[in-house]
């Protein structure tokens, strides 16, 4: 059980925090490129900081505070320009790295006084990888984007993003919880669907391995042995926010009562030939059914945000009563503290890559490796997300269309 002081240091994000900090030293995914190209602007909050994130014509990204410095206008209504975005209210404008460029009616009426020159907006290095827009709110020099052998995968990758109304940590400790396949997926999924069969097949043994970028949990189940993947190999509690098994699902704090989750799907295409996607879609998946008013339950994440939402807005961990199934919770939640101490002590903390010869294609444990398309006799058709609720049509259509070209063009 945790005490108070250690349950809200965990909770906390905002700058200055002790878990804020740590977090800080991590990139971020906070939107799809293809959002931007879109639409230019996109209001964001991260880690409680109140933020507007453009492209320009020219195609570089920004990140900059929301608010303008001059008298505070609300820059996601700006306009983007050949470099930079300018102010809907009286037009000052700012580059990517927060200088203030323009100030049409200052520069009229002095032109000599360099009034932009003592002018500095709020900003923050944003860089894209993966389909993804990844946000850094750290000192510098910053780390590297990992580039991780996932993104390699010949694969039609998919950004799918929701909004959780409860405090990220919570939803990450599900990251490192073993037992809750057994009755939040296999057992409660089954009830849903109406299924009143025998209980899935019972834990019988955890292992947890701390490594460079997170955890390795193992399991044995009634219906595997120390010789599955399952144990061998493990999954990945990824650090510091997010879970990888065969896709990411990250955490990201928007702030102390709210997560963004952002998961990144490669789908194996059929055939060996290289596979572009000049446009890797996204998507939000909505939570709660507007019918009821209850939560989705249909989908495997759905299922998850469910249990999270349900322990409140920021879970009271000195409420709780921990077992055995804990133990991996237990080893996260220290090594956070850990960790966050470290950095508050002007340490280094896990994980981070610097190296530009190290970041190409690092391998996560995986269990399986990258999933074989097998289609046997039948007409093959491009798998449905099962993970999260609503699915758009236009994707669906456009991964049938490319899994029934490939499927064709092996025949
Ligand atoms: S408030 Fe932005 S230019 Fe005036
Ligand atoms: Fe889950």
């Amino acid at each position: 059980m945790l005490s108070e002081s250690e349950n809200t240091a965990l909770m906390q994000v905002g700058a200055g925090t002790l878990m804020g900090e740590l977090l800080r030293r991590y990139w971020m995914p906070i939107a799809a490129v293809a959002e931007l190209d879109d639409n230019p602007t996109k209001q964001v909050r991260l880690m409680g900081e109140d933020l507007v994130l453009y492209k320009d014509k020219s195609g570089t990204h920004g990140l900059l505070d929301l608010h303008c410095q001059h008298r505070r206008a609300d820059l996601s209504y700006g306009m983007v320009e050949d470099c930079g975005l300018r102010c809907n209210y009286h037009g000052w404008a700012y580059d990517e790295s927060g200088a203030c460029i323009d100030q049409p009616f200052e520069e009229t009426a002095h032109p000599d006084a360099n009034y932009k020159d003592r002018i500095k907006i709020k900003a923050y290095k944003i860089e894209p990888k993966a389909g993804i827009l990844w946000a850094y709110l750290g000192p510098d020099p910053a780390p590297l984007v990992p580039d991780w052998e996932y993104y390699h995968v010949n694969g039609y990758k998919q950004v799918i993003m929701s909004y959780i109304p409860c405090n990220w940590m919570q939803c990450q400790e599900n990251s490192i919880d073993p037992v809750h396949f057994e009755w939040l997926h296999s057992n409660w999924g089954d009830r849903l669907l109406g299924k009143d069969g025998p209980y899935a097949p019972t834990h019988l043994k955890l292992g947890f391995d701390e490594f460079e970028h997170g955890f390795v949990y193992r399991r044995v189940r009634e219906d595997t042995t120390e010789e599955d993947a399952l144990w061998t190999q493990g999954r990945v509690c990824f650090w510091p926010n997010a879970l990888f098994t065969g896709f990411f699902e990250y955490r990201v704090p928007i702030d102390d009562s709210n997560t963004l989750s952002v998961a990144i799907f490669n789908n194996p295409v059929p055939g060996d030939e290289p596979f572009e996607q000049g446009r890797i879609p996204y998507w939000y998946s909505p939570i709660k059914d507007e019918k009821t008013g209850r939560w989705i339950t249909s989908h495997i994440m759905n299922q998850d945000f469910v249990a999270w939402v349900g322990q409140g807005t920021v879970a009271d961990r000195t409420q709780e009563h921990l077992g055995e199934s804990d133990r991996g919770v237990l080893l996260m939640r220290r090594k956070m503290l850990d960790q966050a101490k470290l950095v508050a002590d002007g340490g280094e903390p896990k994980g981070l890559i610097r190296d530009p010869a190290k970041n190409h294609s690092i391998h996560l444990p995986q269990v399986g490796g990258p999933r074989e398309v097998n289609f046997g006799d039948k007409e093959p058709t491009a798998p449905r997300n099962r993970h999260l609720y609503g699915q758009p049509q236009e994707v669906l259509d456009e991964m049938d269309r490319i899994w029934a070209e490939r499927a064709k063009a092996l025949t």
